[in-house]
């Protein structure tokens, strides 16, 4: 796998998350509390809010409109909300963020 870097760590609040334009769409590249770094869909499933824009607590995310909670590393939703985010290969390399080049490659057609 190759990888693309996409900035610094430090660029994501802790517990928050920034927006990467890839060539499949708005991708969310979150930070937790440990520092550890995941990138999923943007979109929630549910009626399409922004993910980044939400609240990180250990390695879920739950949405700001309507509080449905998402699991960061299997992008699965949790408890009774339904549907799944998609995830992509992400990792950090002397502090700066490493994201699968193929994401980034990818055509959106
Ligand atoms: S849009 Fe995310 S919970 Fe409704």
């Amino acid at each position: 796998m190759s990888w693309i870097d996409i900035g610094s760590i430090d660029q994501i609040p802790v517990r928050g998350a920034r927006v990467v334009k890839t060539k499949l769409g708005c991708i969310a590249v979150f930070r937790t509390a440990e520092d550890e770094v995941f990138a999923t869909s943007d979109r929630c499933p549910h009626k399409g809010g922004p993910l980044s824009e939400g609240i990180v607590h250990g390695t879920s995310v739950t949405c700001p409109l309507h509080n449905w909670v998402f699991d960061l590393n299997s992008g699965e939703a949790q408890g009774a909300d339904e549907g799944k985010i998609d995830t992509y290969a992400i990792r950090v390399e002397n502090g700066r963020l490493m994201l699968d080049a193929a994401v980034m490659e990818r055509s959106a057609a």
